[in-house]
């Protein structure tokens, strides 16, 4: 079985490694790492990763993963109090953060945070929301949390508490625990 892991971290790259997805039947195993205001992670969901998902039966062959962390890093202060940082700055990391926390929400549950990763993507790269023009994606978010009738609320709620850097840590650790390691 092949795994397909898409390194999109600002300059593109994908590679892959061998990876097993036995039941019911084998699946192509696709991890998609990327960075919410790179222009070629965005690129790539418009362009390749959209279509293919909209293809029906894609997810009867595959199975996702979309890991929103790239090269973010994290620091904990000796309060215990946790800061961000992002390649295209500080709105990437709450485009970041909002993604991190509908994963968790869902219990990453792939067919529900897709959706809303993709169209956020979409709507983001489509206004030219992407490195030094990085925007805010929060009123972004909200609308498509709005159109998947998801609660925003609650999202919300995760991004603006302790829970959102969980959320973060959560997408950061299998970030590092890409081998091999995310290059690009
Ligand atoms: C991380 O936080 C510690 C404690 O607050 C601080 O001393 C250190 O300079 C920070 N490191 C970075 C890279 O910001
Ligand atoms: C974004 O920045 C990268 C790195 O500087 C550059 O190669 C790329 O062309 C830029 N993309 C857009 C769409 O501006």
């Amino acid at each position: 079985m092949t795994k397909f892991v898409y390194q999109l971290v600002c300059l593109s790259l994908f590679v892959s490694k061998l990876w097993a997805v036995t039941t019911p039947a084998p699946k192509v195993g696709v991890g998609v790492y990327f960075e919410s205001c790179c222009p070629f992670s965005q690129a790539f969901i418009v362009d390749s990763f959209a279509p293919a998902y909209n293809t029906p039966g894609f997810t009867d062959i595959a199975s996702i993963v979309m890991v929103p962390y790239g090269h973010e890093k994290y620091n904990e202060s000796s309060h215990g109090e946790y800061t961000f940082t992002c390649q295209h700055g500080p709105n990437e990391c709450a485009g970041q953060r909002i993604e991190s926390c509908v994963i968790q929400l869902s219990n990453s549950d792939p067919t529900v945070y897709i959706p809303f990763i993709m169209n956020l993507e979409i709507k983001l790269n489509a206004i030219g929301c992407y490195n030094a023009t990085c925007c805010d994606p929060t009123p972004y978010a909200e609308l498509v949390a709005q159109d998947l009738q998801m609660s925003w609320n609650e999202i919300n709620q995760c991004v603006q508490t302790s829970q959102g850097d969980y959320a973060v840590l959560f997408q950061a650790q299998l970030t590092e625990d890409l081998n091999p390691a995310l290059t690009a």
